[in-house]
């Protein structure tokens, strides 16, 4: 019998060991299914619960023991439990795997139900995870998508071997591919011509060695026309501020390039037209000039001495008769007189007659001593040129934007004192006019109905030089004309 007992209470404690391993083993599985977030369970065949994990008894808000050998009706709204049972149902009969997507509240469930044996027979197990987050992010993932495409710069997100890794729709219509013709190909495919700009190769190299890189790119994407962008790409770092890629972000800057060209274009000839018209009028008015002085002119000298040559007659024939009216001769002849002068004056206007008898330096010297002489200006003027060599036109220009400026400052500057200065700086002849005037107001010099300050500018174009007019409130005005000295 000791024997005996000793077999059966070795059977015991081997029983008792197995039990023992048996029990740590469901332990384990206990504790590893109760760790998880996702909700698991087992039902069996009458859809009763037969276990539920931590996270599905905290879904129903109650402990384990109030949930076992209950049905889902008897734990939720009738609606989702009938809901639930479909899909219970389902998985039984099929033995596949059924995936579903369900709503409960605000959050978002997927859950996949499948057949697990319980003893011999066959019961429903699953899991419920919720993937309210996970949705919610791809939602937002789609719609900084969609919000990128919608943008009409071209965007290109490449890794840091230039490899494009993301394109948005503007990006992908001008290169004409789709998403995945481009994710994985190089940047340098989109081809460039190193006359017209930096190369891809170089636009990587510097943004990875200066974190960014602005400027113009011109890409020839496959049988289209060239495409202008302005371009800024920016190197992108993680948390750590380590590079992780790039990108590019490009505004197509075709059409506006080609607009501003035949801007350009139509300005050029809009100045030529300008100047063009400025030596027709300086022509018209040396023609006029010269048909006063060689008509009129001519006409009242003849007069003069026809009247001179009738007085002398009349001297020796009709002396009495002339006594009676020398009075009236007289004002005759005075007349004649003021209408040459008037004549010689008006001529000296239509052509300045000083430049071309003298050089720029002495005409300018000449017409100052001129205004100096009529009072009024005290005048001041310093040049440390012998001559500046132009040829007539140019001459003609420079000295008219003198007379102009001499004249405004006459006419509305108020100064008493005019200082102008004629020098040689840095290869630049400069015209320096100042005045101790009112000052003029930047909102006067484009008055619609003044030309002279707009033809000034129009002639420093021409002279190939540049115009400025710097005005203060009460400290007067200077103008200065700064023109390249090989326009000989
Ligand atoms: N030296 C100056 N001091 C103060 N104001 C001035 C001076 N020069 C020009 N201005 C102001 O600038 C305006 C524009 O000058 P601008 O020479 O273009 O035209 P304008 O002299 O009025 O007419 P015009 O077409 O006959 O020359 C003038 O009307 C005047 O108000
Ligand atoms: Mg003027």
């Amino acid at each position: 019998p000791r024997e005996l007992l000793l077999g059966i209470f070795q059977d015991i404690s081997e029983r008792k060991k197995a039990e023992n391993i048996l029990q740590k083993s469901e332990e384990r599985y206990r504790a590893f299914i109760n760790a998880t977030q996702d909700m698991v369970f087992i039902k069996d065949e009458s859809f009763r619960y037969v276990m539920v994990n931590r996270a599905n008894q905290e879904f129903f808000g109650k402990p384990e023991a109030e949930i076992i050998g209950k049905t889902d009706f008897e734990l939720m709204p009738p609606e989702a439990a009938r809901r639930c049972r479909q899909t219970d149902e389902q998985a039984l009969q099929s033995g596949d795997i059924i995936i579903s997507i369900e709503k409960v509240d605000k959050k978002i469930y997927e859950t996949r139900k499948f057949i697990v044996p319980i003893g011999d027979r066959k019961g429903v197990g699953g899991f419920i995870r919720d993937i309210t987050e996970i949705r919610t992010a791809e939602k937002n993932l789609r719609f900084q998508a969609m919000l990128l495409d919608q943008i009409h710069d071209g965007i290109v997100a490449t890794d840091l071997e230039g490899n494009i890794t993301y394109a948005n729709a503007t990006e992908l219509e001008i290169l004409g591919k789709s998403l995945d013709q481009v994710v994985g190909t190089s940047v340098r495919f989109f081809g460039d011509d190193p006359q017209r700009g930096p190369t891809q190769e170089e636009i990587i190299a510097e943004t990875l060695q200066k974190g960014c890189w602005r400027g113009e790119v011109v890409n020839f994407p496959a049988g289209g026309k060239p495409v202008i962008w302005d371009s800024r790409v920016q190197l992108i770092r993680d948390k750590n501020n380590q590079p992780q890629g790039m990108i590019g972000i490009s505004t197509n800057i075709t059409e506006r390039k080609e607009f501003i060209s035949k801007l350009e274009k139509s300005e050029t000839s809009l100045r030529a037209l300008a100047g063009h018209l400025q030596s027709i009028r300086e022509e018209e008015r040396i023609t006029i000039a010269r048909e006063i002085h060689d008509e009129i002119a001519q006409i009242i000298t003849a007069l003069k001495i026809d009247l001179s040559i009738l007085v002398s007659d009349f001297r020796l024939q009709f002396p009495e008769f002339l006594e009676k009216h020398t009075p009236d001769i007289t004002g005759m002849t005075d007349m004649l007189d003021e209408g040459i002068r008037k004549i010689r004056h008006l001529i000296r206007r239509l052509r300045p007659e000083k430049l071309e008898n003298m050089g720029l330096i002495e005409a300018v010297r000449s017409q100052l001593e001129e205004v100096r002489q009529t009072g009024g200006h005290k005048i001041s003027f310093h040049s440390n040129l012998p001559d500046i060599h132009l040829n007539d036109e140019q001459r003609l220009a420079f000295y008219r934007i003198f007379q102009e400026a001499l004249t405004n400052i006459r006419r509305h500057a108020e100064a008493d004192h005019i200082a102008v200065s004629i020098n040689r700086k840095n290869e630049r002849v400069i015209l320096t006019m100042r005045d101790n005037g009112i000052g003029i107001d930047p909102a006067h010099m484009e008055k619609p109905e003044s030309y002279g300050i707009i033809g000034m500018q129009e002639r420093a174009i021409f002279l190939g030089g540049t115009l400025t007019i710097q005005g203060q409130p009460g400290a007067g005005t200077t103008v200065i004309l700064e023109i390249p000295e090989n326009h000989k």
